[in-house]
C-alpha cells in the first residue's frame, strides 16, 4: 500500500506528459497485440477511420508531400479530330498519415496492412488535361505500413486533351502532356513528389506498351513548374509523352497502292500512241486510283490535310494530267493524218533542228516508226483515215502545200513525227514533275 503512491503518481505524470506532447508519435500507436492471432481489431483504426474527412497532419502548418508515380500500360486511341489522347494509366501514389503506426515486432511481424479507401483520406491529384470524369472503380485499398505510408495504386483512363499535328501521318509523331496537380491544396498544403525517377517511368511503360497498338512510346519527360491561380500557387508535376505511330500498316494500305498505280500510269506512256488503248487504259487507272481513294479514306486522319493527302491529290493529277495529254496526241495524230494543217515554218526549222544529227531536243520514243509513208500501213488504229488521207490527197499529190516544197504526204509524216515528240517531250516532264515531287514529299517526311 505505501509503495503504491509512488508508482500512481509516475502513472500520472507519465500521462499528463502524454497528453501535453501529442506530437510525439508514439502518442499514436495502434495497439497491434492479436492482430496476428484473431485478425485486425477494427476499434482500433477507427479513430483513423473517423479523421478521414481532414487533411492527417500533427502540424498544420507542415505540408503533406505525396509521391506519385505512373506506368503507361496502353495508347487506346489518338482522335485528331477531337485532338484527344486516351490512355490507360496504373497510377500510384505515396504519402505518410502520422496518426499510424504501430510496431511490427509486437504484432507478429506485420508490417503492413490493406484498408479500403473509403476509410482513408485521399490526395486529390487529377491531371489537368483531363478531358473526361475520373472512371476510378470503387472500393479500391491502399496499403498501410507501420511507419504511416499509404501506398495507393489506382487504373486510370485518359482522355486528356493534346494537340495533334498529323501533316507527318503515317509518320507523325506525338507529344502530349500530362500534369499531375492537386484540385484543391496549394503549395501550403501539398507538394508532389517523384516516387519513381522519370526514366524508371519510361521504361517500364515502354516494356509495357511496346506489345501491343499502333503507337510506340518514345519517352516521358518531366518538369515541375507552379501552377499559380490568382494569389495561389499549385505544386504540380508535368509529364511529356512523345509517341510514335507505327507506319507499317499505312505504308502497306496506302503507299504501296498509290505507287503502283503511278508508275503503271507513268509506264503507260510505251504504250504506242497511235493505238487506240492508251487512253481507255488511263481512264481504267484513274477509276482505279479513285476506287482506292475511296476505300482508304477511312484510313486517313478525319481533320487537318496530312501530307499523304497532298501526295495523294498530286498522284491523282499527274494521271489526270497524262490522260489530257494523251487526247491531246491523239487529237495530233487525227489532225496529221486526216488532214494535216500547213506548218509554220518555225516549227518546221524546230523539227528539222531536232530530227538532224546534234539533236537539241528529246528523240522521238517512236523513232524508227516515223519514216516517212508509215501511217497507213504501219497503225491498225489510224488505218481508215490514213487511207482516207492516202485516197483524197493522191489526186493532188504534186501539188505543193504552203509553198514549202513539200507534198501532203511529207506534211502528214512531219506533223506525225511532231506529234511524237511532243508525245516524248512531254513524258518527260512528267517524270521531271513526278520525280521531283516524289522526292519533295519523301524528303518532308524525312524532316
Ligand atoms: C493492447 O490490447 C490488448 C488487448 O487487445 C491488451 O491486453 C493490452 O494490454 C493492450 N496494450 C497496450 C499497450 O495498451
Ligand atoms: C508548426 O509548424 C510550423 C512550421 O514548421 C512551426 O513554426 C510551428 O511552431 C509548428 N507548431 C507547433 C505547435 O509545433
Ligand atoms: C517522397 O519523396 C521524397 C524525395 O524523394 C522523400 O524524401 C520522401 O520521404 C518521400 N515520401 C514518401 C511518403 O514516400
Ligand atoms: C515535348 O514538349 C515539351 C515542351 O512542349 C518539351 O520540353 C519536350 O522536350 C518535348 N518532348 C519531346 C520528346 O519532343
Amino acid at each position: 500500500m505505501e509503495g503504491g503512491w509512488p508508482s500512481g503518481g509516475a502513472f500520472l505524470l507519465c500521462l499528463t506528459v502524454n497528453l501535453l506532447l501529442p506530437g510525439r508519435s508514439n502518442t499514436f500507436t495502434i495497439n497491434c497485440s492479436g492482430f496476428d492471432r484473431h485478425g485486425v481489431d477494427p476499434a482500433v483504426f477507427q479513430t483513423i477511420f473517423n479523421q478521414k474527412d481532414f487533411r492527417p497532419v500533427i502540424n498544420y502548418s507542415i505540408p503533406t508531400q505525396v509521391n506519385i508515380s505512373f506506368t503507361l500500360s496502353a495508347i487506346l486511341d489518338v482522335d485528331a479530330q477531337l485532338q484527344l489522347l486516351t490512355s490507360f494509366l496504373w497510377f500510384k501514389m505515396i504519402w505518410t498519415n502520422p496518426f499510424i503506426s504501430w510496431d511490427p515486432e509486437k504484432c507478429g511481424a506485420i508490417s503492413k496492412l490493406t484498408v479500403t479507401t473509403e476509410n482513408l483520406w485521399l490526395p486529390d491529384i487529377f491531371i489537368v488535361e483531363s478531358m473526361d470524369v475520373d472512371q476510378t472503380p470503387e472500393g479500391l485499398s491502399a496499403y498501410v505500413t507501420n511507419d504511416g505510408h499509404i501506398v495507393y495504386n489506382k487504373p486510370m483512363r485518359v482522355t486528356s486533351i493534346c494537340s495533334l499535328d498529323i501533316f507527318y501521318f503515317p509518320f507523325d509523331q506525338q507529344n502530349c502532356t500530362l500534369t499531375f496537380s492537386s484540385f484543391l491544396y496549394t503549395v501550403e498544403n501539398m507538394l508532389l513528389g517523384m516516387e519513381k525517377e522519370v526514366w524508371e517511368i519510361a521504361d517500364t511503360s515502354r516494356d509495357i506498351v511496346r506489345t501491343q497498338g499502333e503507337w510506340e512510346l518514345l519517352g516521358i519527360n518531366k518538369a515541375t513548374p507552379k501552377m499559380s491561380v490568382g494569389s495561389s500557387l499549385f505544386d504540380q508535376i508535368m509529364f511529356y509523352v512523345a509517341i510514335r505511330r507505327r507506319p507499317s500498316l499505312y505504308v502497306i494500305n496506302l503507299l504501296v497502292p498509290s505507287s503502283f498505280l503511278i508508275s503503271i500510269d507513268a509506264l503507260s506512256f510505251y504504250l504506242p500512241a497511235e493505238s487506240e488503248n492508251r487512253a481507255p487504259f488511263k481512264i481504267t487507272l484513274l477509276l482505279g486510283y479513285n476506287v482506292f481513294l475511296l476505300m482508304m479514306n477511312k484510313l486517313l486522319p478525319a481533320s487537318g490535310t496530312p501530307l499523304i493527302s497532298v501526295y495523294f491529290a498530286l498522284c491523282l493529277s499527274l494521271m489526270v494530267v497524262s490522260l489530257l495529254e494523251t487526247i491531246f496526241i491523239t487529237y495530233l495524230l487525227h489532225m496529221a493524218t486526216t488532214q494535216p494543217p500547213p506548218m509554220p515554218p518555225w516549227l518546221y526549222s524546230l523539227l528539222f533542228l531536232c530530227t538532224s544529227p546534234g539533236k537539241c531536243c528529246p528523240v522521238a520514243l517512236w523513232n524508227e516508226n516515223t519514216g516517212p509513208g508509215l501511217m497507213s500501213t504501219h497503225l491498225p488504229g489510224l488505218k481508215e483515215p490514213g487511207q482516207l488521207v492516202g485516197k483524197e490527197l493522191g489526186s493532188r499529190e504534186a501539188e505543193l502545200i504552203g509553198g514549202s516544197g513539200l507534198t501532203s504526204t511529207q506534211l502528214a509524216d512531219l506533223w506525225v513525227q511532231f506529234s511524237h515528240m511532243m508525245d516524248t517531250f512531254l513524258f518527260r516532264l512528267y517524270l521531271i514533275f513526278l520525280a521531283s515531287s516524289i522526292i519533295t514529299v519523301i524528303v518532308l517526311w524525312n524532316t
